[in-house]
This record gives C-alpha cells, sequence and structure tokens, in this order.
C-alpha cells in the first residue's frame, strides 16, 4: 500500500507504466493531459489514505480498458466535439425530455417517435431514468439498482445503445441520469453492505445507533420529509442509514475511494453505450462532513472534477449537466469546463414563474443582469419547468435589495401556484410541505399552472412567454415533451397507489395522444399553442444572436416588463421584451432611442418603426432584430 505524494513522481510512475503495456498513443496523450489534474484532485480528496496511489493506479486502467473497448464511431464523435468545443452552444441546440414509458411505452417506442423530435427540432433527448429500480416506488427510476442494466419493462442495453445510435444519426444527443450520490437499497452493492462482505463496508454510511445520525442532523435539512424525517433511516438489524431522499435510497460514502472507482466504471459504461451528456443527479449532496449542511462542500467539487478528469481520459466527447438546485452562488458554483460544462437555471426558471404571479418582472430582470454570465465554454440549460417540483431558490439578500422579504414571498408564491392565494390563475399542488418549518414547493405542468386549467384568458400566452423567456435568454433551451401542446395536470396519480404519496406524478402525465392529434387545429389549446411554440422554435434556429450566453440588460422603464439585448456576430443584436403583466405597456420612443428605428420583428416577421415606441400586449413577448447606435 503506498500512499499519494504530492507533485509529479506518481503521475510520471503511473504513465510510464502505461506506455509499457503498450496503452494506445490516443489514450497515453490523453492520459498525459489529465492525469496530472486527476492525481491533484486524488491527492487532495484521499491523501491521508494509504491505498491512495493504487486507487488512482487503477482508475487509470479502468479508464484505458474502457477506451481500448470505446466503439470507433464514438471515437470519432470525441474528435468531432474536441474540434468544435461549442456546438452546444448553438441557436440551433434544443433539449426535450420525457419518461420512457409514459411518452412512448419503451424504447422502440421512443424509436418511433424519432420523426416527430426531427419535426421539433431536438438536438437533445434527455430520457428519464431507465435503469433497473425497485418494483413499485423508485422515485421514478431515481433509485437505480444496476446502472448496467435497463429496466425491463422498457427495454434491454443493447436496444438502449442503438437507439442512441439511430439519435445520433438524426441529430439528436442522448442524454441519460448519472445518480451517483445514492443507489437502491436493492443494489448489489448496497446489499454487500449491508451483509458487511469485505470490500464493501465503507460503500455507505451506515452507523451502529444514532449517536452520528443525530450529530449530523443537527446541521442537515431535510429534503423528502413526508417520506422520513432527518437524513437516515433504519436498517431492519437496527442500524442507521444514510439516505438523503426516499427510504430506499441510500448515499454512498464518497470519502472511500472504492466508491469512486466503481462508479467511475458505471459511468464509463454508460459513456460506451452511446450516451453524449450525463445529467449529474443531486450534486449537492454527494460529500458529507459533520457540522455543516452536507451541501456543496468543496470535495463535491473535487469529486465531480475527478469524475470529469476521468471521462476527458477514455470518452472526452461526454459533457457533464450539473444537477443543483439550489442557492444561485452554489449553483454557479458547479459551472466549468473542468467540472460541469452545462447546468439547470433552476433560478431563471423559478423567477420566471414568479414575475408570471406577481406581474413584476424586477427579480427576474436582476437574475439576469447579476446572475447569469457564465465562464467560457459552458452554458445553461434553460427551462420552464422539469420533472421535479418548483423550489423557490432566489437569493434572499438579492429580493431584498427590491425590498422584498424572501420567506414571506415564497409562502404567497407558494399559495399563488396551489391555487389559495385570491385571485390566482394557478392550479399547481404541494409538494413536500413541511409543517416544521414552512417549507413547500409546488408542482403541476406548464399548462396548468400558467392558467390554461383555470380557464384564464392569459393562459396560454404565459405559456408562449415562459417558453418564449428559456429560447431566447441563452445555452440550450428544454421542454418538457407534451407542454408543447398544453399538456394539463394528471391527477390520475391520486389513484395510483405508488405515486398518491408524491405530487410530482401530478405533473409527468402519460403522453397526451388527443393534445397531440389537436396539434395542427387552430380551435384548440394544443393547435394553437404547438403553433406558437413551434414559430419560436423555427426563428430561435435561424437566428445566431440566440446562440451562445451574452446577455446585455435593457431597462424598458415598466415593472412588468423584462428586457434584454442578445449581441451578435455582425453588429446586430435581438432584443427581447417580455410583458409579464396583466396590461398593455407602451414602450416610450426615447428608451428605444439608442436603437437604429428600423428593426425586423422575427416572431411576426416584417419590419417594424421603433420611432413612435411600442406597445407590447398584456403577457406579449417581442423578439426584435435591431442595430445599436
Ligand atoms: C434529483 C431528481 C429527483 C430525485 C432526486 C433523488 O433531484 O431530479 O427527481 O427525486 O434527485 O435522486
Amino acid at each position: 500500500m503506498t500512499p499519494l505524494s504530492p507533485g509529479s513522481r506518481d503521475v510520471a510512475r503511473i504513465l510510464s507504466d502505461l506506455t509499457t503495456s503498450g496503452a494506445d498513443r490516443e489514450f497515453l496523450a490523453n492520459a498525459e493531459l489529465h492525469l496530472p489534474r486527476l492525481h491533484e484532485l486524488f491527492v487532495r480528496l484521499y491523501g491521508e489514505r494509504s491505498d491512495g496511489l493504487e486507487r488512482l493506479a487503477s482508475v487509470v486502467d479502468l479508464a484505458r480498458r474502457s477506451w481500448t473497448e470505446r466503439p470507433p464511431a464514438l471515437k470519432a464523435l470525441d474528435r468531432e466535439r474536441e474540434s468544435t468545443s461549442d456546438w452546444f452552444e448553438s441557436e440551433r441546440m434544443l433539449g426535450g425530455v420525457c419518461y420512457v414509458d409514459r411518452y412512448a411505452g419503451g424504447l422502440s417506442g421512443i424509436r418511433d417517435s424519432i420523426p416527430y423530435f426531427r419535426e421539433l427540432g431536438l438536438t437533445y433527448l434527455h430520457l428519464m431514468p431507465l435503469f433497473e429500480s425497485p418494483e413499485g416506488n423508485s422515485d421514478g427510476g431515481y433509485a437505480v439498482s444496476s446502472y448496467r442494466r435497463v429496466n425491463p419493462a422498457l427495454g434491454t442495453m443493447e436496444e438502449l445503445a442503438a437507439l442512441a445510435a439511430d439519435l445520433r444519426r438524426a441529430g439528436i444527443s442522448l442524454v441519460v441520469d448519472f445518480i451517483f450520490n445514492h443507489t437502491s437499497n436493492e443494489h448489489e452493492w448496497s446489499q454487500k453492505a449491508v451483509a458487511g462482505v469485505a470490500g464493501y463496508e465503507d460503500f455507505y454510511l451506515i452507523y451502529p445507533d444514532r449517536e452520528m445520525p443525530d450529530a449530523y442532523e443537527r446541521t442537515t435539512r431535510e429534503i423528502f420529509p413526508d417520506d422520513h424525517a432527518g437524513s437516515f433511516v433504519q436498517l431492519d438489524d437496527g442500524r442507521w442509514i444514510w439516505a438523503t431522499f426516499y427510504h430506499f435510497q441510500w448515499d454512498l460514502n464518497y470519502a472511500n475511494p472504492a466508491v469512486f472507482e466503481a462508479m467511475a466504471g458505471e459511468m464509463l459504461f454508460l459513456a460506451n453505450q452511446g450516451v453524449e451528456i450525463l445529467r449529474m443527479d443531486a450534486v449537492a449532496f454527494i460529500w458529507k462532513q459533520l457540522g455543516t449542511t452536507c451541501e456543496s462542500l468543496p470535495e463535491a467539487h473535487l469529486l465531480l472534477q475527478a469524475f470529469n478528469a476521468v471521462l476527458r481520459m477514455a470518452a472526452p466527447g461526454l459533457l457533464f449537466k450539473s444537477e443543483a438546485i439550489v442557492h444561485p452562488d452554489e449553483v454557479i458554483s458547479y459551472i466549468s469546463p473542468e467540472e460541469c460544462q452545462i447546468s439547470y437555471n433552476p433560478l431563471q426558471m423559478a423567477l420566471t414563474w414568479e414575475a408570471l404571479a406577481t406581474r413584476d418582472g424586477r427579480l427576474l430582470q436582476q437574475a439576469l443582469e447579476r446572475r447569469h454570465a457564465l465562464p467560457d465554454g459552458t452554458a445553461w440549460v434553460n427551462y420552464v419547468r422539469s420533472h421535479d417540483d418548483i423550489g423557490w431558490t432566489f437569493a434572499d439578500e438579492d429580493a431584498a435589495e427590491l425590498g422584498i422579504d424572501g420567506s414571506p414571498h415564497r409562502r404567497f408564491l407558494n399559495d399563488f401556484y396551489v391555487g389559495r392565494a385570491e385571485g390566482t390563475f394557478a392550479r399547481g399542488v404541494p409538494f413536500q410541505e413541511n409543517p416544521r418549518t414552512g417549507d413547500a414547493r409546488v408542482t403541476g405542468t406548464t399548462a396548468s399552472l400558467a392558467g390554461i386549467e383555470a380557464g384564464d384568458a392569459g393562459g396560454e400566452d404565459r405559456v408562449v412567454l415562459a417558453h418564449a423567456l428559456a429560447l431566447s435568454t441563452g445555452g440550450i433551451p428544454l421542454l418538457y415533451l407534451g407542454d408543447e401542446v398544453a399538456q394539463l395536470n394528471d391527477y390520475g396519480y391520486r389513484d395510483r397507489p405508488d405515486e398518491a404519496g408524491d405530487s410530482r406524478w401530478v405533473h409527468r402525465p402519460f403522453r397526451p395522444a388527443q393534445a397531440y392529434a389537436d396539434r395542427t387545429d387552430a380551435d384548440t389549446p394544443a393547435g394553437r399553442v404547438f403553433a406558437r411554440l413551434s414559430r419560436l422554435i423555427d426563428v430561435r434556429r435561424s437566428t445566431p444572436e440566440l446562440a451562445g450566453n451574452e446577455l446585455i440588460p435593457f431597462d424598458a422603464h415598466h415593472d412588468p416588463v423584462v428586457g434584454f439585448l442578445r449581441p451578435g456576430p455582425a453588429g446586430s443584436a435581438v432584443l427581447v421584451l417580455a410583458n409579464v403583466g396583466d396590461h398593455a405597456v407602451h414602450i416610450a420612443p426615447l428608451t428605444l432611442s439608442g436603437l437604429a428605428p428600423d428593426a425586423v420583428d422575427l416572431i411576426d416577421g416584417g419590419r417594424i418603426s421603433l420611432r413612435p415606441g411600442r406597445t407590447l400586449p398584456a403577457h406579449g413577448v417581442a423578439w426584435w432584430r435591431v442595430a445599436v447606435r
């Protein structure tokens, strides 16, 4: 056993072993580039361990073997991605997300949907968790029992690999979850850990009594209080195991480098099936330290960077997408080319809904001003809603600057979106209401939250407005499939025992066949919403100003109006204005006087003059190509 030593000696030794063992040239070049960083991260994470060097060497060997097995088509993709490293920042990118069973019955149904995905313009398809998981409640598949077997109800791993190739031929990158914070209690590792099998005892955090759990829980947050209090659950034998989410999702112990190695193996296996983007699930929770919140600790970043470095050696075309639904300062901390290249933008998502409820765009405008910028080589994934609840993750200190008190404001937003506030247009459902802390989150489909279900006159406009923002602020816009045809809440979950206790199922409906059939019928909400969103998608695709992430806030001088410029390559820019209010507003000539008077209305088509000012209808959106004077 040899501990790691700082400096270059370990790296030189591993590289020389690789050379003598005849590793392929391309792999060696990747290793030379990325091993020093992986080594440094290992020193910081596992420097105290006596087995540090052996572990690092075996991770590198794992990467080497995985590279050897990587299909030539994927190696070709790696090279292509490396030579166009900004591919995911293009205006042509458009994401879609769906559950395999609910949307298409199984993997073969997803393959049959490829023509529709192309019609829509998707270039990115996130299939919700599709791995083997416990019968009944499996947190929608987020409790994984095997990363190498597809849930047999959906298909097989061979079918998944074939689907990845079919999608790639259609110009669509396959995205799947990498659920690496925890496994299900039925995973082989968890069974072995509980049984005390040598080598697995330290895969999870298991304690004989309440002493350590009590100590940790003094500072941790309850994530699924409807399921269990605190961060631990009791095993049948009386011991306690860390379970941040459901009681059957057991957190892995990354302080043990064997866990890192095992998970890196699963990651590389998925990479070699043709997955192009890994959605890094629950990143904030992966490192635990007594006396802290156990969220977003510095080591969580080191771990992600270490996984990234392994990927750069063995599957360099892949991207990581961060799922951190936390304070905006923390969300941004996961985003860099060395860590997660893309990330959900939960702040923009939540504040879009906040603005629609309050009819006041100022918090969203402020977020676009100060929290939108990203490091080069990274992008936001902008979305209107996901398969999860909406949490009001804005920073209290930001809100305070606008005279808004965070806690009562969150309470108002929860009441508004679950239909408890007077005058609300929303039909959402509460999720994980915690009577002890007053916390709650909100669920509901876009159409139901925006007012279509309630028959509110502004409902369709709000659906379009919310998407118009996600489609124009930059990065990768992500559609929850079905929302483009205005699908409504599915209250049937209340009668399905495995779902009844988790209100997120209200917004995970089965593919709305009727709405899809209506999508060409302008007399239906589905038809109108689909036509308007399709138009926005088409415009985006041919508007280079909407690529990348650069955004210049534009003050429209009306609180309900969110405004920004997206500067383009040739001195042109697109001015985006969105009126979240219930009344038309007139944008004064003076406000527009910094722009040349002639502009192009990209959504309606045709030239317009800005000279007399412009009127934006209630819930109206404008995308104007302008010239800045
Ligand atoms: C992520 C998923 C969520 C799941 C949780 C636990 O937050 O988006 O659906 O419940 O992780 O895996």
